[in-house]
């Protein structure tokens, strides 16, 4: 097959993460004849540096022309810092969900055998955890207008909106993930409180209507925060709205050991985009310490979804399980023998090979 993929490392561990991440994508690219072109744009804060614009026209265009947009992570403290900044490389994020359309955000959570017992929750029960988020991506309060401040700064507001069609939309995709999957889905609103989730929660029962097999359920986002730790493994499908789902995919990559394992693939209209879910870590910039098997796993769903390619996608996810088995890890993942980002990288590489 021949592919094109645009590459945004973005700040921060990007570089050093997407560098593992295209690494693999060659190797599979070699073992299975594929001719993968890659192309590397600017964005977040590099983009304000270098260009004035976190998300320029021309990666724009790149994406909009690719076949798969590989993405790192943006963000700099330099930015955080100064709450008083005109341009944030967070505008770059959302300037590319709202323009490639990627209005739903797949998060798969799985536990990995060989780590059950270096997570902080009971072996128990976090054993066989194996549920999909679908984070609504380009609505809600990141988005809603009004936001700002008072005239005399004392005040300041967002505006948390969404519409009917928004829902609706990525209702019906994770109805299709329940579906492949045969079991359940789970709704996490706060109806008792917002507008916008009663919207969500009318709008997911009058589909529901149209799939009778569908086994389908609501949680409030605060019990939903507890019970993703006091019992995870009740969950299949999870579908929510974009700051809870930001939220609470954080929380869940701890089921699963670290920050740097969970993978994600941002859906919509135009071009997709595979992405970590976690951000630029900025500590760890430039050492060559962070892990890399969330971009990895990353290019996995991307050979998946993007490309319909699933020996692939299964060879990717093997070799991270014997680089997890084998100990050959980042020091995020405590063995008493870590190894750099480069070395985790070269190691599943190699594997590919063969
Ligand atoms: N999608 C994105 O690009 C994205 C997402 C979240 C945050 N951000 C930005 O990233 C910057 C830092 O934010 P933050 O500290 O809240 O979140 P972060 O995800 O960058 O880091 C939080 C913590 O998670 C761990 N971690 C994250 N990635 C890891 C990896 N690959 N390997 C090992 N451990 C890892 C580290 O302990 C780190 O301190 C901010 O500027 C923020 O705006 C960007």
């Amino acid at each position: 097959m021949k592919l094109k993929i645009a590459v945004l490392p973005g700040d921060g561990i990007g570089p050093e993460i997407i560098d593992q991440g295209v690494k693999v994508t060659k190797a599979i690219a070699e073992r299975f004849g594929h001719e993968i072109e890659f192309e590397e744009a600017l964005v977040g804060a590099t983009a304000i540096d270098k260009v004035g614009d976190p998300f320029p026209e021309e990666t724009f265009e790149l994406c909009k022309n690719s076949d798969a947009v590989l993405f790192g992570a943006i963000g700099d403290p330099k930015y955080d810092n100064d709450p008083k900044a005109k341009v944030r490389p967070e505008q770059g994020l959302l300037a590319m969900r709202k323009k490639l359309g990627l209005y739903a955000n797949v998060r798969p959570v799985t536990t990995f055998p060989s780590l059950i017992d270096k997570s902080p929750i009971k072996k128990e029960l976090v054993e066989n955890v194996d549920f999909v988020v679908l984070r609504e991506l380009t609505g809600g309060i990141y988005f809603g207008e009004p936001q700002g401040r008072s005239e005399d700064g004392k005040t300041a507001y967002d505006t948390n909106m969404y519409h009917k069609y928004e829902v609706e939309r990525i209702v019906k995709l994770a109805i299709s993930y329940v579906l492949k999957r045969n079991k359940k889905l789970t709704v996490v609103d706060k109806a008792n409180v917002l507008a916008t989730s009663r919207l969500w929660r009318e709008t997911a029962q009058e589909i529901a209507k149209e799939y009778p097999e569908l086994n389908m359920d609501f949680m409030f986002v605060d019990n939903a925060a507890m019970q993703l730790i006091q019992n995870p493994g009740q969950f299949d499908v999870m579908v929510t709205e974009n700051m809870f789902g930001d939220i609470l995919t954080d929380e869940a990559s701890v089921i699963t050991g670290s920050m740097g394992l969970l993978p994600s693939a941002s859906i919509g209209l135009l071009t997709s985009v595979f992405e970590p879910i976690h951000g630029s870590y900025p500590q760890a910039a430039g050492k060559n310490i962070a892990n890399p098997l969330a971009t990895i796993l990353s290019v996995a769903m991307m050979f998946e979804y993007a490309f319909d390619l699933h020996e692939e996608g299964k060879l990717i996810r093997e070799a991270v399980d014997k680089s997890l088995e084998e100990g050959y890890v980042t020091e995020d993942l405590p063995t008493g023998n870590s190894r750099s980002t480069s070395e985790v990288g070269d190691w599943i590489e190699k594997y590919i090979r063969g």
